[in-house]
């Protein structure tokens, strides 16, 4: 039963974070009618609501109807080092649920459940729906956060002089790789509404005077001359063939002696415990890509002009994969 009503957990967890009651509790217990009040939600509804949570372990009910925060409640406070508020409300939002209602039919078709539910492929669909893309950028940043530091760990970035992040978001990885390595200057490489609204995120962090953002599509081009060329949780986006185009386009422009890295999910062999396999499924629903094995990544390089160099292990569930271009 935990499973079959697996949605209704997510879909609860996801209005409780959208309407910031843990931000709303992080000064201590109240009532779910003064919560009600303070959110515009109708009281014995939104109780409802909380007294649900408490259940699995979101919120404690204490007298009178008061909710107080618990360890999993903090982590969908905004300002919680590891919140996943945003990542809790985007697996809620009709963007996401609404896709995965139609993971059937991608199943049945092969095609991309996104797609045939909204009728253009999501980043498109972010294009006209700028709240949508604010969540999802928000949720980016805070799913990869631990997925930086642990990158950051695992390799030395000291030999480069230039790495450009392609798809690099709001910078978050490239920012956490300069400041670890003080010497190296970044380009932030993304779509033109992304980039744009990076800047303060570059500066907030430091690194604005060693990094600059270049608006672009890496379908057509990405900048050229850098010596490490980072991609993470982007080539999961896409299809073989897509991925091979994106990364024929950074052999065109990547220094002879350079790196290609990429930060993904190696999936891991039949039956073991893998949470990348249901991130696979969601590639599935949401773009039609998906999470690859060490192999299939493997094949991608070679198609591409790179030669698969090593997977390094990171503390996080993600590996860098790294690849060097192979002289034609
Ligand atoms: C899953 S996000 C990964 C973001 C970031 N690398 C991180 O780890 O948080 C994929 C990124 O690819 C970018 N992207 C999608 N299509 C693109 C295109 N055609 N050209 C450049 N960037 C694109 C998106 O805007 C988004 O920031």
């Amino acid at each position: 039963m935990k499973f079959v009503t697996g949605a209704w957990v997510a879909q609860a967890i996801s209005v409780a974070a959208k309407l910031g009651i843990p931000d709303l509790l992080a000064a201590g217990a109240r009532t779910a009618a003064d919560l009600a009040a303070q959110t515009n939600c109708h009281p014995r509804s939104l109780y409802r609501l909380l007294r649900a949570l408490t259940t699995i372990g979101v919120f404690e009910e204490l007298a009178d109807e008061q909710f107080q925060l618990t360890p999993l409640a903090e982590l969908l406070r905004t300002d919680s080092p590891h919140s996943l508020r945003y990542a809790a409300i985007m697996l809620g939002e009709n963007h996401h649920y609404g896709a995965w209602g139609h993971l059937l039919g991608a199943v049945q078709s092969g095609g991309i459940a996104f797609d045939e539910t909204f009728g253009v492929p999501v980043f498109k669909y972010f294009d006209s729906h700028p709240e949508a893309a604010r969540v999802f950028n928000h949720a980016m940043t805070e799913l990869s956060s631990n997925v930086h530091i642990a990158v950051v760990d695992a390799y030395d970035f000291t030999p480069f002089e230039t790495i450009v992040d392609i798809g690099g978001g709001h910078g978050a990885l490239l920012s956490a790789i300069l400041r670890a390595n003080p010497k190296l200057r970044g380009v932030l490489f993304d779509q033109p509404a992304v980039v744009e609204g990076a800047e303060p995120h570059l500066a907030a962090r430091g690194v604005a005077d060693r990094c600059h953002t270049a608006p672009g599509d890496f379908f057509q081009a990405v900048p050229e001359g850098g010596d490490a060329y980072v991609l993470a949780t982007v080539i999961h986006d896409w299809t073989d063939d897509q991925s091979v185009e994106i990364l024929r386009n950074i052999r065109r422009a990547i220094r002879p002696n350079g790196r290609l890295l990429l930060v993904e999910q190696v999936l891991k062999g039949p039956n073991a415990e893998d949470f990348g396999k249901f991130a696979d499924l969601n590639m599935l629903v949401m773009t039609g890509g998906g999470e690859r094995t060490e192999e299939e990544f493997r094949q991608l390089y070679e198609r591409a002009g790179f030669e698969l160099l090593r997977v390094i292990p990171t503390r996080s569930s993600s590996a860098i994969i790294e690849g060097a271009p192979v002289a034609t």
